[in-house]
């Protein structure tokens, strides 16, 4: 058994610096806990000055080597975030025996069974638990105590950014703009927000999720993805006056051997728990067939809550060193194929301008019913004198989204249709 345990980082921005002060601080917590010292060795960073002002004692280096080929680190915690060169580092440290935690959704949506494949042939570990929820437990209990399930079904709140955003736009009536640079301002959204309002970041997460849930790699590009940029105040105030509130989803459906992803801005009626987690906090719900439902609720990002996850991963790893490995691994059980977004079944909300003048709403109809698409409810706001058009709001039972699809299109040529604002899914 090692007397002490050589720990590594790679990144030291904001989740690293936080890493890094609880690493230092807690010193003798964690040797208690594991039985053996937890050793600070390198941390890798860009600008060695900048970071020695705040960290005097710690070893900074601009040379991903010093990590690689030192002997006594043998825990390595990747922060540098993307593709490049991350999976390359990853990939290097595990052939060289080292074990690995990391928050990298992108490589772990991407490559994260060929580095679980990786680590057990050279006898190491990856570990992921940050990567998916920030601070909330989600990797561990999936990759272990609900593994006797089989899921059905995962609908998840897994950015922080968006729901934060959606919930300002809500409950303080905020435009799509203003509640962006206010989240900006925060840090909450990055100066290129692209990658969390487009539903990008979701799409990672849900991909890792799907990995573990069902035993299966899904390619997260294959995932029906619809950001929330077309999302305005009025389809809020819509949805609320009908008794939802609009969340980003990331949803996954175990139906006949297919899955169906998806990650949209989808209304949950108000009645059901995901539509009452606001803010920053994520959820994820599941369903199993043992377990039932669960759902886990927590703080979604931040550099505390998500060094909460990666420290939890580097002491189980520092514990198993001493014994056997273990990997939190997606074993590819299944053979099952990713249905396409066309078989996803729901209710909608369908947002239209439309001319105000007779026959508009029988030609609507009419439309959908040639779709063989029922309507459930319908609200028309009183007209625009300006723009002579009306607000047409309409729900409809339960149709796939291929049909949806072709009657949009259809309403789409209709003369006295302006436009299709906007289409999303209902949970109700
Ligand atoms: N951008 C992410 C979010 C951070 O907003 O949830 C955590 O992955």
């Amino acid at each position: 058994m090692p007397a002490s345990i050589g720990v590594s980082l790679l990144g030291a921005g904001n989740v690293g610096s936080a890493v890094l002060s609880a690493l230092i601080k807690d010193f003798e917590r964690n040797k208690q806990l594991i039985g053996a010292k937890l050793e600070l060795k390198h941390v890798l960073v860009r600008d060695i000055k900048k970071h020695q002002k705040k960290f005097k004692d710690v070893n900074f280096t601009n040379n991903f080597n010093d990590v690689l080929n030192d002997q006594d680190t043998l825990i390595v915690i990747e922060l540098l975030g993307g593709q490049d060169p991350a999976k390359d580092y990853i990939a290097a440290l595990l052939k060289a025996g080292k074990h690995i935690v990391t928050a990298n959704k992108e490589v772990m949506a991407q490559s994260g069974s060929e580095l679980t494949n990786l680590a057990v042939k050279h006898g190491t570990s990856i570990r992921y638990e940050a990567s998916v929820g920030g601070g909330i437990p989600i990797i561990g209990p999936l990759s272990r105590d609900l593994l006797a399930n089989e899921i059905f079904s995962i609908s998840g709140i897994i950015n922080g950014t968006t729901n934060y955003m959606l919930s300002l736009m809500h409950q303080e009536k905020m435009s799509y703009k203003d509640a962006l640079l206010k989240a900006q301002k925060l840090g909450y959204a990055e100066p290129d927000p692209r990658n969390d309002v487009q539903g990008i970041d979701a799409a990672y997460k849900l991909a890792i999720l799907c990995g573990l849930a069902f035993h299966v790699d899904i390619d997260p590009a294959s995932i029906f993805c619809q950001g929330i940029s077309e999302i305005q105040l009025k389809d809020l105030n819509y949805a609320d006056e009908l008794g939802y509130v609009i969340k980003l989803l990331a949803r996954a459906e175990l139906i006949n051997n297919e899955i169906t992803c998806i990650v949209c801005p989808t209304l949950i009626a108000k009645k059901e728990p995901l539509s009452k987690v606001d803010g920053v906090l994520n959820a994820i719900q599941l369903q199993g067939n043992l377990v039932g439902q669960v759902i886990f609720e927590g703080p979604g990002a931040g550099a505390f809550p998500t060094s909460s996850a990666i420290l939890g991963d580097v002491i189980d790893a520092a514990k198993n060193i001493k014994n056997s490995f273990s990997n939190i691994s997606n074993t590819q059980l299944n053979k099952i194929e990713v249905s396409n977004s066309e078989n996803f079944i729901s209710r909608y909300y369908l947002r239209l301008n439309v001319v105000d003048e007779p026959g508009v709403l029988a030609a609507i109809s009419g439309i959908m019913s040639e779709h063989q698409i029922s309507i459930a409810s319908v609200i028309q706001t009183e007209s625009d004198q300006e723009s002579q058009t009306a607000q047409l709001v309409l729900i409809t039972h339960k149709a796939s989204r291929g049909k949806i699809d072709s009657v949009i299109n259809a309403i789409n040529k209709e003369k006295k249709v302006d436009s299709v604002v906007n289409l999303l899914p209902i949970i109700d």
